[in-house]
């Protein structure tokens, strides 16, 4: 992967604030976006800013075939068997909703960022291991009777990625179904719905170099048809009277009201740009976040074993509150990294921790991006 002309792609990497550039480590929860997906934003208000998948006009025809055209990509892109298994969402919250307001027993682990959580009415948690990992014992204890089994895939509070193939396997001996939680995962690595065999995915399509309020959820087919939406609305339905009213068929029933058609079609140039890199992507990333592992030696947080953690380094200074480290980061080198319990307040509390600082890699960052959050952190540890 040639960095540097990634760089390029990326205008807010080309620019400088006090005279430096930004070094930007904050991907686990927004990716930038590349000019490509900017422009293709552009094309939509320029050239057919109008409404998709109900008028017959020229101009309204382009949105849908541009719409259609992302949903195919995605499709393709996870690999799924049907275009319909591909429903357009705000984000990741919005997807599990979505499938929270159809079942209402779950199990789920206690690494859940809140909205993972806060969704489910009946909850069952899985706790992790003593040093962070999965607890596949106390998993089996727990699966038998259970409707939905709903896990994160990728952690973004530590980069650890669960065993889905295995957990995917056991939850169907054990007639669950499985949903994954895939906003981690999805942006850094070549995903299979159908080779997982998962019944459910959903991930956010800016943190994958997409816009800004894109999200999908995938489903399989035969669950989606047997499911409610979340919204109800234009588009959901194909008839209705003052009584009653007959439910449109997948995707268009959970796709409610106009979309954020700018957005979706934004998207499909996020999928092309990402899907060529994918196959170097996962081990760039590791190699910057072992070089994190090997140069700074401060109080780890969550898995601490960089074979196990992907895009992710988490962790805390001694003495010194996280949104301070990353305040004082931001001030010395336009360093862009998160602060606090991102999100996932459950874990943090449960630990007693009040919360960490956050680095997080992506396609666009290289060794000297590393460097520099190394070298300011060497500097904070000095001041003490
Ligand atoms: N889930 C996002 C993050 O981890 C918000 O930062």
């Amino acid at each position: 992967m040639n960095i540097n002309k990634i760089k390029e792609d990326f205008n807010i990497l080309n620019k400088k604030i006090n005279g430096k550039p930004y070094v930007y480590l904050d991907s686990a929860c927004m990716s930038l976006k590349p000019i490509l997906v900017v422009n293709k934003i552009i094309e939509y208000y320029a050239n057919y800013p109008t409404c998709g998948g109900r008028s017959n006009y020229k101009l309204a025809k382009d949105v849908t075939w541009n719409v259609e055209e992302t949903r195919r990509l995605v499709k393709k892109f996870i690999n799924a068997k049907y275009e319909e298994e591909i429903i357009f969402n705000r984000n990741t919250t919005e997807g599990i909703n979505l499938i929270a307001k159809n079942f209402d027993n779950v199990l789920i682990t206690d690494r859940e960022h809140n909205s993972n959580l806060i969704p489910w009415k009946n909850k069952i948690i899985v706790n992790s291991k003593k040093d962070f990992t999965f607890d596949f014992e106390a998993f089996q204890s727990k699966v038998k009777g259970v409707k939905l089994v709903s896990f994160v895939w990728t952690s973004n509070l530590d980069g650890y990625s669960l065993p889905v193939k295995e957990i995917i396997k056991i939850a169907h001996e054990n007639d669950s179904l499985v949903m994954l939680d895939a906003a981690q995962a999805v942006p850094h690595r070549e995903v299979n719905v159908n080779g997982l065999d998962v019944d459910f995915l959903v991930f956010s399509g800016h943190k994958m170099l997409g816009p800004t309020g894109t999200g999908i959820l995938y489903g399989k087919k035969d669950l989606l048809n047997k499911m409610k939406p979340l919204i109800l609305g234009g588009g959901t339905v194909y008839d209705s009277t003052y009584a009653s009213y007959k439910l449109e068929d997948i995707p268009k029933r959970f796709e409610a009201g106009l979309q954020d058609y700018s957005g979706i079609i934004g998207l499909s140039e996020a999928i092309r740009y990402l899907g060529k890199y994918l196959d170097d992507l996962e081990s760039h990333e590791k190699k910057l976040i072992k070089y994190l592992y090997d140069n700074l030696d401060v109080e780890h947080v969550g898995v601490n074993n960089y074979a196990l953690n992907s895009s992710i380094f988490n962790f805390n200074l001694k003495n010194r509150d996280s949104h301070e480290v990353a305040i004082m980061l931001d001030q010395m080198e336009n360093i862009c990294v998160r602060s606090g319990a991102h999100c996932v307040h459950s874990w943090f509390n449960k630990h007693n921790i009040k919360g960490s600082v956050r680095a997080s890699v992506y396609l666009y960052n290289d060794l000297n991006d590393v460097k520099i959050l190394i070298e300011c952190i060497d500097k904070l540890k000095k001041l003490g």
